[in-house]
């Protein structure tokens, strides 16, 4: 029989109760014994390994022991035994903790986030669970934001391809995956966690949604709804977002699952009386699944009884679970495929964790450091400490399996013992860096000021950092700082006073390592930065794709007659898309031939290097404003000293299309501008017009 048949000849033996129970999503925070009872009466089909709605910011290992045995209650002891789908929120790594979203992003590198993600599920499936709520695909143009941390940054088509990379690298692996928050959470207002958002539709379809449409396309099984609402339509509750955006224009097929208490939270937003009326709300809306309340459990039948749902509506949702877990393979092997447990990734840790770092500011190419003759100290208070590296939500990650910077260095200085203070006094660190001939600066934010309910109102280096910089310039100029953090932070004052800037974001428990890989050189840094970094607070937002002004005002990339502020420039401090290298390279003239883009690209440099090359492109002629630049395209290339290769781009309906308001795709208009560059503002340029499409994909 196929799924289909299996899934309505099932719904066909089913109560009302136990339908609606399969619309159930149970946390751990309630009785054990109350528990297992709702999973024996099967008025529990989905459970989420969490204690409370803050899991992000849990510490400590769940006895996973429970999954199988909540697994053997359902399957054994409900009437129907149908399988629990169980899932967890493991982010960007479980026991082997990998570089934060963000900084994954920053590899620009869709095999290894793919890789990453099939190890992170393979653990995962080895104690019991089936489903991840990742990956988190929320487009942010706002670094106060807390949650940035998690996604892939301020790019829709960046973000797309890592949705589909870190969609497959899952399912390699047989776990489902989450696409979240849909939609619209990254646009908080004023970074503000939970704040209420306004986008427009053009934002909405151009901007917020091309991630979430890759990862239909990928095949994600289940969709989270958010917290937020959209110009005063509460996600959640929106038929015309969940029903006929989500389900009907893009066809999704899996189930959506709310929130952690987000259709309660329609009770609050003030657009549900009570708790029935939000269930019926959130339910007629497209909700599938509703995250811990139990208002589908104690509302759905008695909303069913009174017709106030439907019984097709009722089915479709228990179909849409069923489909999950059939296509899951739950049925047939409850406790999933149990592969044993691996052992720590660390290979695979350390190379993506060196990939994601971001080379800012290399002086008199200080970097890469030699290995012998030099007196190195390590200060800072990301020198020597663990548990920050493992960032926001990795709730199994363990403090111990961090490499820290100090022994990251360390152990690739075998032959000389690398100077640290004596305590974390200011005196004492002072002290240290005055024996050396080269500080490094360990710096950054913790881990708990990023993630869910961490938003920023600064972003500059907390505490007496910048004190302790300006302290260590006033004796030497030899300095590298490297910036630990879930956002992008203010580096205006770090740049003043170091001669080398590294930016490391929070790398997972091979941080010290992958460090120490990128200062010494044995890894040439590729990272290229996912988000635009301002000049601190007073320029948010400020992001690569703005839309053209009919002023000369745009002074992101380059001179603008009318500047954006009297009081600081208008420019970034670091454009999307830029890092540098311990090489360099030289791009050719881009070269249009029908709908094929050519660029030759020389590595002018003496080492090897690996280049992501960007395509960017505008409209010239289009119905809307487009954006100013629009990142279309980029590939990874590996060069050797003085070698050349040419870089070719495919450009189709996909890349020249866009949305209209009302999501109908409007072809551009054949006047476009591109540009090919090692970042966003860089590219050399040409002007392509009156184009013929051919080999449309
Ligand atoms: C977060 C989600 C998370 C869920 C389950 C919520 O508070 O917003 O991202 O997946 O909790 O733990």
């Amino acid at each position: 029989m196929n799924i289909e048949d299996r899934i309505n000849e099932l719904l066909g033996r089913m109560t009302l109760a136990e339908k609606v129970g399969q619309l159930n999503e149970a946390a751990l925070n309630q009785p054990m014994e109350a528990l297992r009872e709702r999973v024996r009466a099967g008025s529990t089909g989905v459970l989420v390994g969490a204690f409370s709605a803050f899991a992000g910011h849990e510490k400590g290992k769940i006895e996973t022991d429970i999954n199988d045995e909540l697994q053997r209650i359902a399957v054994e002891e409900s009437r129907l035994g149908i399988p629990l789908i169980i899932g967890r929120d493991i982010i960007h790594g479980h026991r082997t903790v990998f570089p934060i979203p963000l900084a994954q992003a920053a590899s620009w590198d869709c095999e290894a986030v793919r890789e990453a993600n099939g190890f992170m599920a393979l653990e995962a499936a080895a104690d019991g669970y089936h489903w991840t709520y990742a990956p988190m695909l929320d487009v942010s143009r706002d670094p106060r934001w807390g949650r940035m941390v998690e996604g892939y940054g301020e790019d829709p088509y960046l973000a797309a391809r890592m949705a589909e990379a870190a969609i497959k690298g899952l399912g390699d692996q047989g776990l489902a995956a989450c696409a979240k928050h849909y939609i619209g959470y990254g646009a908080s207002e004023g970074g503000r966690d939970y704040a209420s958002t306004e986008i427009s539709d053009y934002s909405l379809y151009n901007d917020y949604l091309p991630p979430f449409r890759a990862a239909v396309e990928a095949g994600v099984q289940t969709v989270m709804s958010s917290f937020n609402d959209i110009n005063g339509e509460p996600v959640s509750g929106s038929y015309r977002l969940l029903t006929k955006l989500l389900k009907e224009e893009l066809g999704f097929e899996g189930f959506i699952v709310s929130d952690w208490d987000a259709v309660q939270q329609l009770i609050a937003q003030g657009v549900a009386a009570g708790e029935k009326e939000a269930a019926r709300i959130a339910f007629s809306a497209g909700v599938d699944v509703d995250g811990v309340q139990e208002l589908f459990l104690r509302f759905l039948p008695e909303l069913a009884a009174e017709g106030k749902v439907s019984v097709e509506r009722l089915d479709d949702a228990v179909r849409r679970v069923l489909r999950v877990k059939f296509q899951l393979g739950l049925f047939d092997h409850p406790y999933g495929l149990k592969p044993s447990k691996p052992p720590l990734n660390k290979p695979l840790a350390r190379r993506i964790a060196a990939e994601c770092m971001v080379l800012l500011k290399n002086r008199d190419n200080l970097l890469p450091l030699p290995k012998k003759g030099l007196k190195i100290a390590l200060v800072g208070p990301f020198a020597d400490i663990r548990d920050a590296h493992l960032g926001a939500w990795s709730l199994d990650g363990q403090a111990g399996d961090v490499v820290t910077a100090a022994e990251g260095v360390q152990a690739a200085l075998p032959d000389c013992k690398i100077i640290l203070p004596e305590s974390i006094l200011f005196d004492d660190v002072i002290t240290a860096a005055r024996k050396a001939d080269i500080v490094i600066a360990v710096l950054g934010e913790s881990r708990d000021k990023t993630g869910e309910a961490r938003s920023a109102a600064s972003l500059e280096p907390t505490g007496d950092q910048i004190a302790l910089l300006r302290e260590i310039h006033r004796f030497t100029d030899n300095i590298v700082s490297v910036i630990c953090a879930g956002r992008p932070l203010d580096l205006t004052e770090v740049l003043r006073h170091s001669k080398s800037v590294l930016y490391a974001w929070h790398l997972g428990i091979e941080a010290g390592n992958a460090m120490a890989d990128v200062l010494f050189g044995t890894v040439n840094p590729g990272g290229k930065l996912p988000c635009t970094f301002p000049r601190g607070t007073g320029q948010i937002p400020i992001y690569y794709n703005h839309r053209s002004s009919g002023r000369s005002t745009d002074e992101y990339y380059g001179d603008a007659e009318f500047a954006n502020y009297q009081d600081i420039p208008g420019s970034p401090l670091f454009p999307f898309g830029f890092g540098l290298q311990y090489t360099t390279y030289e791009y050719g003239e881009v070269v249009v031939d029908k709908n094929t883009v050519a660029v030759d690209v020389t590595n002018t440099g003496s080492r090897l290097g690996v280049e992501t090359v960007q395509l960017y492109l505008r409209d010239e002629r289009a119905e809307i404003i487009r954006p100013v630049r629009l990142l279309k395209g980029f590939s990874r290339v590996s060069l050797a000293p003085g070698e050349t290769k040419t870089v070719r781009f495919t450009l189709g309906e996909e890349e020249l299309s866009y949305y209209a308001p009302n999501g109908s795709r409007i072809p551009g208009s054949g006047w476009f501008t591109i540009w090919v560059g090692g970042d966003c503002v860089s590219g050399k340029r040409v002007y392509w017009h009156d184009i013929t499409l051919v080999n449309v994909r």
